[in-house]
Formats: C-alpha cells, sequence, structure tokens
C-alpha cells in the first residue's frame, strides 16, 4: 500500500523538493486523489489568478477537468503558454490565458476582459496571486510595501469587483474565492506586511459578501497553512528546516495544492450555498497552535 505518496508534498513545479520531502505520517486521501469527482462545473466559466504553478495551477486544473472554461494569468507569458498545454493540450476552447500583473489594474482588467469576451461571461472568480518578501519590518522597503499590497490586496478588490459587475450585470449568480493565509491570525516573525495585506482580505472578504449577499454573489476566503510551494521556496531546499516546520503542525505535515483546491471547489459549488463572507482555514491545525 502506498503510503506516503510524494506527489503530496509537492507544488506543481515542486520538483526540486521532491528529493528532500521528509516521510510524513499517512492520511486521509483528498477528494480527487480518491478518484472522487463530485464537483460539476460544465458551464462555467472560471478566472484564476496567478494560475502558472502552485495552488492556483491545481485550482485551475481542477475546474477545467470538472468541465469549466477556465481563464489564467500569471506574469510571465511563457509560463502561462505552458500551463495552457499542460492543462488542455490542443483543445484550447475551454482555455484562455494571458500575461498579466495583477498589481497593474491596465493589464488587470485586460485580462478579465479577456476572459469575459472569450466567455461571454465570469461565473466564478478565485483571487490567488500573491507574493512574500519575508523580512524584518525594519528592512521593509517602500518598493515591498507597495508590491505585497497592491498584488494581495489591490488586485484582489479590483478583479472581485469587476468580476461581482459582471456578473451584476447579466443578473447572474456567482462566486468568488480570496486565498488568504493563516498569517492573517497567527503571528510570524519577517511577515508583517504579508500577514496585514492577509489579515485584510479576510475582512474584505466579509464586506464584499455582505454588500453583494442580495446579488446573489457569495464570497468567501481560502486561508491555507504550510503547502510546499515556491512562495516558500526559502525553506524547500532545506531539509531540517522543513521537517521541523512540519513537525509543529498539529497534522504533523505541509497540506497539499489538491487540499487546498478541494477547499476552493466546495466553495465555488452550490454544496457551499448557504456560505458567504467565510474564511475557511485549510491548515492542518496551525491556528488551533495560537489558542
Ligand atoms: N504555499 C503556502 O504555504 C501558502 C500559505 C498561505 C497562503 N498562500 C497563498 O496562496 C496563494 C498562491 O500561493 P502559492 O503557494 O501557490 O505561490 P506560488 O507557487 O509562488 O504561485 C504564485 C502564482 O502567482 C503568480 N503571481 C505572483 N504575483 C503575481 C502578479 N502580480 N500578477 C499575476 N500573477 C502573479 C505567480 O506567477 P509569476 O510569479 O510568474 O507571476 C504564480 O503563478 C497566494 O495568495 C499565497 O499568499 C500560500
Amino acid at each position: 500500500m502506498e503510503l506516503f505518496p510524494i506527489r503530496r508534498f509537492l507544488s506543481r513545479d515542486g520538483r526540486a523538493a521532491e528529493k528532500q520531502a521528509a516521510p510524513a505520517p499517512p492520511r486521509m486521501k483528498s477528494l480527487m486523489e480518491s478518484g472522487c469527482a463530485p464537483f460539476d462545473f460544465r458551464e462555467k466559466a472560471v478566472v484564476v489568478t496567478g494560475a502558472s504553478r502552485g495552488i492556483g495551477r491545481e485550482v485551475a486544473e481542477r475546474f477545467y477537468e470538472a468541465g469549466a472554461s477556465v481563464a489564467i494569468c500569471s506574469r510571465k507569458q511563457q509560463d502561462i503558454d505552458r500551463a495552457k498545454d499542460e492543462m488542455a493540450g490542443d483543445d484550447r476552447s475551454r482555455v484562455f490565458g494571458m500575461e498579466a500583473d495583477v498589481s497593474k489594474l491596465l493589464e488587470l482588467n485586460a485580462f478579465l476582459q479577456g476572459a469575459a469576451d472569450q466567455f461571454g461571461r465570469i461565473d466564478i472568480l478565485v483571487n490567488n496571486a500573491g507574493v512574500q518578501f519575508p523580512k524584518p519590518s525594519v528592512e521593509v522597503s517602500e518598493e515591498d510595501w507597495d508590491a505585497t499590497l497592491d498584488t494581495n490586496l489591490k488586485g484582489y478588490f479590483f478583479a472581485a469587483r469587476f468580476a461581482a459587475m459582471d456578473m451584476m450585470g447579466r443578473k447572474a449568480a456567482g462566486t468568488i474565492i480570496n486565498i488568504g493565509s493563516v498569517n492573517a491570525v497567527t503571528v510570524v516573525q519577517g511577515m508583517a506586511v504579508y500577514a496585514a495585506s492577509k489579515a485584510a482580505i479576510s475582512q474584505l472578504t466579509k464586506s464584499l459578501g455582505r454588500e453583494w449577499a442580495g446579488s446573489n454573489i457569495r464570497v468567501n476566503c481560502v486561508a491555507p497553512g504550510f503547502v510546499p510551494t515556491s512562495i516558500n521556496a526559502a525553506v524547500l531546499d532545506k531539509p531540517a528546516q522543513l521537517r521541523a516546520i512540519e513537525e509543529r503542525l498539529p497534522l504533523g505535515r505541509g497540506g497539499t495544492v489538491s487540499e487546498i483546491a478541494d477547499a476552493v471547489m466546495f466553495l465555488a459549488s452550490d454544496y457551499s450555498s448557504y456560505i458567504t463572507g467565510q474564511t475557511l482555514y485549510v491548515d492542518g491545525g496551525i491556528t488551533l497552535l495560537h489558542g
């Protein structure tokens, strides 16, 4: 029996981590890994920002596999082209990809408009593109601040507004999922600006959820704990540090991109039709360590 398939530790591009990943306790399989496909997103147009790798890439692929038309962006055209190829092969009718920096409103709007033009609508938005620049607060530059807040907060707000206006214009229901972080409620040294941006996302989720509930637009947040993707590159090639992080976690291991995608799919589906404004922590119990 395969108790510990290495893929569970990996991001989509986490080949480097493959060799270093430490053994972890066996765990329940995620829905996807169990071969269970409870989600049906045929006829849905889904936008996922920051989908060239990591969590966003997995989320985009999962929606595509569930029948949706999927629009993806990142800041590098060649990465988006590769993601499109690997996701859809020659059949590009259900995939739209564009180089776009979500921290720049013109580029973000061009991407969202391109998606809406190709698919005729936006039914589901996953705000995922995020950055972090871990360092002591006394060393944070104005550029660090702007890049973090403009990507993790400004980009989310304006993408959500674009999608909501599209939904309202068609008098159609829709869902928006913001990828937050446990850093919204935990305290980790060197993460002040990132944590502030993610705390803001949880509150933005509540405000927009309240504001747009009357238009049948649900807004929720999925807040991952530790998932070994390239955003955590600093520790991925340090097996001892990686193991120390994972041993501290109540479930004894980092999460997988697939487990984060499970939560996103749930919140995008009708299985969560009475949930809005919430932050769902998908964190192996990290938040439990903080009371
Ligand atoms: N992994 C974790 O442990 C963890 C924990 C909590 C929360 N999160 C959150 O989960 C989300 C995804 O993170 P991840 O772990 O998958 O990170 P990742 O592997 O670094 O992937 C980030 C993705 O976003 C894209 N991106 C970054 N900045 C962008 C911008 N300004 N415009 C457009 N695309 C941009 C990246 O491509 P380019 O760089 O080529 O643009 C990449 O496709 C982030 O919001 C992150 O804060 C992650």
